[in-house]
C-alpha cells in the first residue's frame, strides 16, 4: 500500500510538472481591479512584507502550499522548498504525510523540509479520506511531529479520489476534524485541492470553532484533470467536463470565506500565478496568496535558484502594488479601493453578499475586529 502511495507521488508530480493539467474555468479574478494611487506619499522603504499568520510572523504574504514526499526522490524536492521558504522567510507546507506514517523508512522525504527550515512557519499535511477511514488525533500528533510543524493542513480533495481510478470514496471525517483541532496544539488549517472552499462548508467549520483555511480554489492545477490523465484502465470512468469546470472559482471562494469566516486567517490559492494574482487575492480579502504547481515547475527547471527567482520577483511585484495603492503593509490591501466587475459581481451576489458592503467592510473584518 505504501509503495502505491508514494509512486503515485511521483505520477502526480511527473503529470503536475509535464502537462497541462490546469482548468479551463479561471479564477475569475480577472474580474478585479485595484486601483492605481498615483500619488502615494509612499517611498520603496517604507513598505514592509511582514505579515502575522496563525500566530507566526512571515516576511512576506505568501505559501507554498503542501505538495509532495513520500517517494526519495521528492526528498530533494522539500529539501529545496524548505530552503527557498527559509531564506524568504514565507510559509511551506509538505504533501500528504500518509506514506511516512505507513512506512517510517520515507519519514527523512519530509523530515529534511524542516532541516532545511529550522525557523519557517512549516505546515504538515493529512487528508480527509485517511480521516474518514482510520486516522485520528494519534496520526495528526505524528504527522506534526514529524517536521515539527507549526500548523496542520487537512485537505480535502474528494473531487481527485472520485476520479482516481484506485481513489477513497469515503468522505464523512468532519467530527475527526473538529477533535484534532481541539486537541493537537497547533492550528488546523482546513484547505481545498484546487476546487475551492464555499460559504456553507466554511461557515460551519468557523462555527464549530476551526480558524484556518485555505481555499485553494478553481482556476489553477486540477486534481479531476490529473488523475484523469493517469487513469489507463477501460473500465474507468472519465470526469469529461468536470476536469476543466467543476469547482468555485478562485476569487469567489476568497470572498466567501472571509464572508463566512470573518476573523479567520485565510490562503488565498489556487491558480494563483503572478505578484498581480497574488495582490488581488489579498485585496478581495485573504491575509497571504498561496501557491503550489509553478513553484514546483521552477524547482524541476532550476533548482533553488529559480524557484528563489521566481518567488522573488512574485514578492516584489507584491511591493510595487502595495506602494502603488498609497499603502505600507500587506493589510493595507484590504483597504485599498478595488473595482470588481461582470460574472464574479453577478456570482458573488447570487451566494448572498452584498458585494458593495463587502468591499467596504467585509473584507477588512479582522482589521475591524469583527468577531461573529
Ligand atoms: C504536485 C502537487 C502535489 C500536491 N499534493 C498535495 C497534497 O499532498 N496535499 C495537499 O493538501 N495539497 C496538494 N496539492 C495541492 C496544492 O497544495 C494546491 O492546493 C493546488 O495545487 C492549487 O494550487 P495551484 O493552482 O497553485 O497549483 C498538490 C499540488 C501539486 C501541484
Amino acid at each position: 500500500m505504501s509503495e502505491e502511495t508514494s509512486s503515485r507521488k511521483l505520477d502526480h508530480i511527473r503529470l503536475t510538472v509535464e502537462r497541462d493539467v490546469e482548468s479551463r474555468e479561471t479564477t475569475l479574478l480577472e474580474y478585479v481591479r485595484i486601483v492605481h494611487n498615483p500619488l502615494p506619499e509612499v517611498d520603496l522603504e517604507d513598505v514592509s512584507l511582514e505579515k502575522e499568520f496563525c500566530g507566526a510572523k512571515l516576511g512576506a504574504p505568501l505559501m507554498i502550499t503542501g505538495m509532495t514526499g513520500g517517494h526519495p526522490s521528492t526528498a530533494n524536492i522539500n529539501r529545496v522548498l524548505g530552503e527557498v521558504a527559509e531564506s524568504l522567510r514565507i510559509a511551506v507546507g509538505v504533501g500528504s504525510q500518509r506514506a511516512g506514517i505507513e512506512d517510517p523508512g520515507v519519514e527523512y522525504t519530509f523530515r529534511v523540509m524542516r532541516e532545511a527550515a529550522p525557523t519557517a512557519f512549516v505546515v504538515a499535511n493529512l487528508g480527509l479520506p485517511q480521516l474518514a477511514k482510520s486516522y485520528s488525533l494519534r496520526e495528526a500528533r505524528r504527522a506534526v511531529e514529524m517536521i515539527s510543524a507549526d500548523a496542520l493542513a487537512i485537505h480535502l480533495n474528494v473531487g481527485q479520489e472520485l476520479y482516481q481510478a484506485e481513489g477513497d470514496r469515503e468522505f464523512s471525517a468532519l467530527s475527526k476534524i473538529l477533535d484534532i483541532a481541539e486537541s493537537l496544539g497547533v492550528p488546523v488549517i482546513v484547505k481545498e485541492t484546487g476546487a475551492g472552499l464555499s460559504r456553507e462548508a466554511v461557515r460551519l467549520l468557523y462555527r464549530l470553532g476551526i480558524r484556518c483555511f485555505d481555499v485553494s480554489g478553481l482556476g489553477g492545477t486540477s486534481w479531476i484533470k490529473v488523475e484523469a490523465a493517469r487513469a489507463g484502465s477501460p473500465d474507468y470512468r472519465p470526469p469529461g467536463e468536470l476536469a476543466d469546470r467543476w469547482g468555485n472559482p478562485t476569487a469567489l471562494a476568497i470572498i466567501e470565506t472571509r464572508d463566512a469566516a470573518p476573523s479567520s486567517y485565510i490562503v488565498g490559492s489556487g491558480g494563483v500565478r503572478t505578484g498581480l494574482d497574488a495582490a488581488k487575492a489579498i485585496a478581495l480579502g485573504a491575509d497571504i496568496a498561496g501557491m503550489a504547481r509553478p513553484v514546483l515547475q521552477a524547482v524541476m527547471r532550476g533548482g533553488r535558484e529559480a524557484a528563489l527567482r521566481f518567488l522573488k520577483n512574485i514578492i516584489y511585484n507584491i511591493k510595487t502594488i502595495i506602494l502603488m495603492t498609497g499603502g505600507r503593509r500587506p493589510e493595507d490591501l484590504w483597504r485599498a479601493p478595488i473595482t470588481l466587475w461582470g460574472r464574479l459581481r453577478w456570482e458573488a451576489e447570487q451566494r448572498g453578499i452584498d458585494v458593495d458592503s463587502y468591499l467596504l467592510r467585509g473584507r477588512l473584518a479582522r482589521l475591524l475586529g469583527v468577531k461573529n
